[in-house]
């Protein structure tokens, strides 16, 4: 067997892997061995490769091969040690950048090596290389897309820049002009390649990448980075087929569509249009915030949240995600086994974009062994509010906003939200009167039946624990 046919089928055996990875990850109870099963296929593509591509190349080659890969590895562990769950999100959109960047680069490699070797000397020729070059061309203009893409995403999610769309006048005929303008230069690269079109192939690519995501507001990103993730795919896919390489063909598109799923059933969960969200906001004639009069909001002690508690027959936790920030989902843990030990029936209520990341409030509260019956979906629950006594908001802003619902200007309008503010008292745990992730004041803090209790939501929540 020769080096090429083992590393074929190495390739069929990490694919499937790849595919039982998805599979198990869509369960909480899988989601361990699915990620193991990822690791798994990853190592054999890792080494099939390496030996498919070492039988070519000559010991600087090898040598170059393996530094790269060990000053990767390294920082990979590095960064994956280091992150705060938190930062998670921002860490993937960076990521997702270089797959892009990859992706542009091969493509140009694509260009280059058939420029340098003359067609008929490299192993494209004919009516291929007019395939070649449209391969190249598609290539680079999703790489471009996802690494700018990624970028502005890193930076808005790391707060580094604005979460707020921008909104060029005309936004949408600049994106439909730059669709127009691909069409027209991969014809015309295909037809006959040359330098020039390439650089302006991948500079249209790269301002539209930043202006689709920078035009999206704060509210939406977590549907832009599951998009993202899909265009690193079918970015990778592209770079598969220029490289010749069918492993990466496949997992890329495993990587495109489960994204593209995933953006779309987060789209439905926000009740945000999944083309308006993809085009860069299209259609959204977005209102800008009234700042509002909202009058007066008062303010609890933890002691006298205990003492509300103590009386409370039903209690409902919608943490968010300053729950995260303050890790305080230990002591809430603590706090929901003291009420149900009093006869207290507790229950949390999980919006789908809680946090920064889709599951994140599950994977906290799951982390502090709260048990999995009592922590509900947002659909679940959200008709119970009003029989309910109290309600402790920990550390949650935009998914409690009723302005999602009573203000059409607003930027969040039409998400749904946790209906909070009809049970009979809510306490809301932050540390100031400062807005959520998407920049827009709450008026559930103004309201007569909501208290403010202001501090780290850890430290508040462990003294209630210890006044019970
Ligand atoms: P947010 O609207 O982000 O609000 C979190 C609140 O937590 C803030 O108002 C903050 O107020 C408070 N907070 C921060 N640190 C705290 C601490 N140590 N103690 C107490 N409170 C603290 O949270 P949310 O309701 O979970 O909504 C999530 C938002 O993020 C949505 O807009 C969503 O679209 C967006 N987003 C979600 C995801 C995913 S996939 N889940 C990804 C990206 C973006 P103070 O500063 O006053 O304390």
């Amino acid at each position: 067997m020769t080096v090429e046919t083992a590393a074929q089928a190495a390739y069929i055996v990490a694919a499937l892997l790849f595919i039982l990875s998805l599979a198990g990850l869509s369960r909480h109870e899988t989601s361990r061995s699915g990620v193991a099963l990822g690791i798994c296929g990853m190592v054999i593509a890792l080494a099939a490769t390496i030996a498919g591509a070492a039988s070519g190349l000559t010991t600087t080659g090898i040598v170059l091969l393996v530094a790269a890969m060990a000053i990767g590895a390294a920082i990979g562990l590095w960064r994956a040690r280091i992150v705060e769950m938190t930062g998670m999100p921002e860490l993937i959109a960076i990521l997702h950048s270089f797959v892009g960047l990859a992706a542009v680069l091969v493509g140009w490699n694509g260009y280059l090596q058939v420029e340098a070797n003359g067609a008929a000397a490299g192993e494209v020729a004919g009516s291929l290389l007019g395939i070649h070059h449209a391969e190249v061309s598609i290539g680079v203009i999703i790489g471009a897309l996802t690494f700018t893409g990624s970028v502005v995403a890193f930076l808005k999610l790391s707060g580094r820049i604005d979460s707020s769309p921008m909104m060029l006048p005309g936004k949408n005929y600049l994106n439909l002009g730059a669709i127009a303008a691909f069409a027209v230069l991969t014809v015309l690269f295909v037809i006959s390649p040359g330098l020039g079109l390439l650089i302006a192939l991948t500079t249209v690519a790269l301002l539209l990448g930043w202006h689709l995501v920078a035009s999206i507001g704060g509210g939406d990103m977590p549907v832009v980075v599951s998009m993202l993730n899909s265009y690193s795919g079918w970015a990778a896919a592209a770079s598969g087929f220029l490289l010749d390489n069918n492993l990466l063909i496949v997992t890329g598109a495993l990587v495109g569509s489960s994204g593209a799923y995933l953006s779309y059933i987060m789209c439905q969960a926000m009740n945000r249009s999944f083309i308006s969200v993809i085009a860069g906001g299209f259609g959204i004639e977005m209102a800008s915030a009234d700042a509002g009069d909202y009058g007066e909001h008062r303010e609890i002690t933890a002691a006298d949240t205990a003492e509300l508690l103590k009386d409370a027959k039903s209690v409902i936790i919608t943490p968010g995600y300053g729950m995260a920030v303050a890790q305080a989902q230990y002591p809430v843990a603590e706090l929901t086994r003291r009420l149900r030990e009093r006869g207290v029936d507790v229950r949390f209520g999980i919006h789908p974009v809680a946090g920064r990341l889709p599951g994140h409030m599950n994977v906290l509260l799951a982390e502090a062994k709260v048990p999995y019956d009592i922590v509900l979906e947002l659909d679940e629950i959200n008709d119970d509010f009003p029989g309910t006594s109290v309600v402790l908001v920990i550390g949650a802003n935009d998914t409690v906003n009723p302005a999602a619902i009573d203000d059409p200007a607003s930027p969040i309008a039409g998400m749904p939200v946790l209906h909070v503010w009809e049970a009979e008292d809510v306490i809301v745990f932050k540390r100031s009167m400062a807005p959520g992730y998407a920049g827009v004041q709450n008026p559930l803090f103004f309201r007569d039946n909501s208290r403010m209790l202001f501090g780290d939501a850890r430290q508040r929540v462990e003294e209630i624990v210890a006044a019970l």
